[in-house]
């Protein structure tokens, strides 16, 4: 699919946007003037060094901090209006966190469901739909497990089925499944790509690995260290549905080696 983001309608759009962190001589600017648009459906990774300003991007489009300057909608609505957040701009957008941050003395279901219960949705509603996308993420038999009783490979579901139970349109995920083993990751990702295709989500995804990003993405967003510039756009020419052989292929190796490329020349 190619990605004329000009042509298309857009489902996120940041413009101009500068993040700088306190001010006089201690000043950080974290993001410079970032341009970027994802069109719906569309699975885009950010692929940057650490420090760059990847976690503040994902943390202005889902409303959690203000920009300096410049411009975020989705689907044509303005997140931030100066320092005030929109909350029904940043309804559609969801967010999961490096970190699984579930509460302990909830149940799966429960911290599953926390998000539907913010929004006021019935508790039968509730527990029906958080328990479908348990089902879904492979947590169907660990409903009424507290996370601590689970490993983190399935506390890192937990968090994604809480990040999907308000079927959002735009899902930020911030390195979700980074301190996981590689075989874990693997099959996380696989599930990722699907539930991500089914639910149509338009999809940013921060990781430091070259081949997941590879893997999920249609396009790769290359970023320059401190503060964030994007360097490089670059598109995954890789038919869908994708398996886990496509990783051996020659194809997917020689955009592997473009993306580190790019990284290096950027940094
Ligand atoms: N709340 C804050 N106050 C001050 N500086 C901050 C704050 N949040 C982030 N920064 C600074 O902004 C820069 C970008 O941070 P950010 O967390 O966005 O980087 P990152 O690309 O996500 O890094 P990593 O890959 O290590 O997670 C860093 O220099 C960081 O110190
Ligand atoms: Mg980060």
């Amino acid at each position: 699919m190619p990605f004329d983001s000009n042509a298309m309608e857009k489902e996120v759009s940041v413009s101009g946007l500068t993040k700088i962190f306190g001010d006089g001589d201690t000043a950080v600017t974290a993001i410079a003037n970032a341009d970027l648009a994802l069109v719906p459906g569309e699975f885009v990774s950010l692929l940057g060094p650490s420090g760059c300003g990847k976690t503040t991007l994902l943390r202005i489009i889902a409303g959690l901090e203000a920009p300096t300057e410049g411009a975020v909608e989705v689907r044509g609505q303005s997140i931030w209006n100066g320092k005030t957040r929109s909350t029904a701009a940043t309804r559609p957008v969801s967010m999961m966190f490096q970190e699984p941050r579930l509460f302990p003395w909830f149940s799966v279901l429960d911290n599953v469901a926390l998000p539907l219960r913010v929004a006021r949705v019935d508790a039968k509603t509730r527990r029906e739909r958080a328990a479908r996308i348990c089902e879904t993420v492979g947590l169907k038999d660990f409903l009424h497990h507290r996370p601590t009783a689970l490993s983190g490979g399935m506390r890192q579901r937990a968090s994604l089925a809480r990040a999907l139970v308000t079927d959002p349109q735009v899902l930020l995920l911030d390195e979700p499944f980074g301190a996981l083993d590689a075989m874990t990751r693997d099959s996380l990702n696989l599930e990722l790509m699907q539930v991500c295709a089914r639910a149509k989500v338009t999809t940013m995804l921060v990781t430091h690995s070259i081949s997941e990003a590879a893997f999920l993405s249609d396009r790769v967003v290359v970023l320059a260290p401190r503060p964030a510039r994007i360097t490089d756009i670059i598109e995954m020419p890789f038919d869908r549905p994708r398996d886990l052989d496509l990783q051996q292929s020659t194809q997917f190796q020689s955009m592997v080696g473009r993306l580190r490329r790019a990284l290096s020349e950027g940094a």
